[in-house]
């Protein structure tokens, strides 16, 4: 069975106090909540290991890691470090990295191994531009960044792969895709899966939606099938709206 996962990416918000408070509020507002969805915070990487202290049944992830194991490469935090701080996840390839920092597949690609090679669950991102979609080009870009960031791992790798689909459109715009639209995008990711690394591996991998996925909208979202949580922006540095959305399934 696949797991349930609403992941809470802070993004560059909040200072370290701040962060810290929020972490403690977000872990008192879903410890009731046992409706078996893992629930996962992401602080910016100063604030892991004070956030890793206040938190048990919320889980930590880091929202970035350097393509490098180590060595002369300034301003990089690496896999082993945020491993050795007690970090369970990473976000890779979320949009903002891949369009302001110009990451491509091949460096997400690099990150996505070292990740994994140092026991962190990559929360892979994909998802299309506008444009993309207005084209009708959305399921020839998730296939492609899918392809390029993912297909050559082992089963073994994959299978410790959390996705999250983020159509670019509704990331912090208020606009959200609709439950059909997402759905429809997921069904072919997972299907994608099944003809890569076969049905038993593509039904336990968890698909996350994300792009203005907030406490009204959450259920609908996670009613679809594939639809398996929520890669959460904005509503997720309000812990109250934050645990709305954990109980949403
Ligand atoms: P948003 O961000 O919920 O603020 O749209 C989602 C994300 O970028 O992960």
């Amino acid at each position: 069975m696949r797991k349930k996962i609403v992941a809470g990416n802070w993004k560059m918000n909040k200072s370290l106090q701040d962060g810290v408070t929020l972490a403690k509020e977000v872990e008192a507002a879903v410890s009731g909540i046992n409706n078996g969805v893992d629930v996962i915070i992401a602080p910016p990487f100063i604030h892991l290991t004070e956030v890793k202290k206040v938190i048990s049944k919320v889980k930590l992830s880091a929202q970035n890691c350097a393509s490098e194991a180590s060595g002369a490469y300034t301003g990089e935090v690496a896999a082993d470090m945020l491993k050795s701080a007690g970090v369970g996840y990473v976000i890779i390839g979320h949009s903002e990295r891949r369009s302001y920092y110009k990451e491509s597949d091949e460096i997400l690609n690099k990150k996505v191994k070292l990740a994994l090679a140092n026991g962190l669950t990559p929360i892979f991102c994909i998802g299309e531009l506008l444009p993309e979609r207005e084209a009708n080009k959305h399921f020839d870009v998730v296939k492609d960044q899918i392809t390029k960031g993912l297909f050559d791992l082992s089963e073994t790798d994959f299978k410790n792969i959390v996705l999250a689909y983020e159509p670019v459109w509704a990331i912090g715009t208020g606009k959200t895709a609709s439950a059909a639209q997402a759905q429809e995008i997921h069904a072919f990711i997972r299907s994608l899966i099944v003809a890569k690394y076969g049905k038993a591996v593509a039904e336990d991998t968890s698909i996350l939606y994300g792009g203005s996925c907030n406490d009204k909208n959450a259920k609908e979202l996670f009613a679809n099938p594939d639809v398996d949580g929520g890669l959460i922006g904005g509503a997720a540095l309000k812990a109250d709206q934050f645990a709305v959305i954990v109980s949403s399934f």
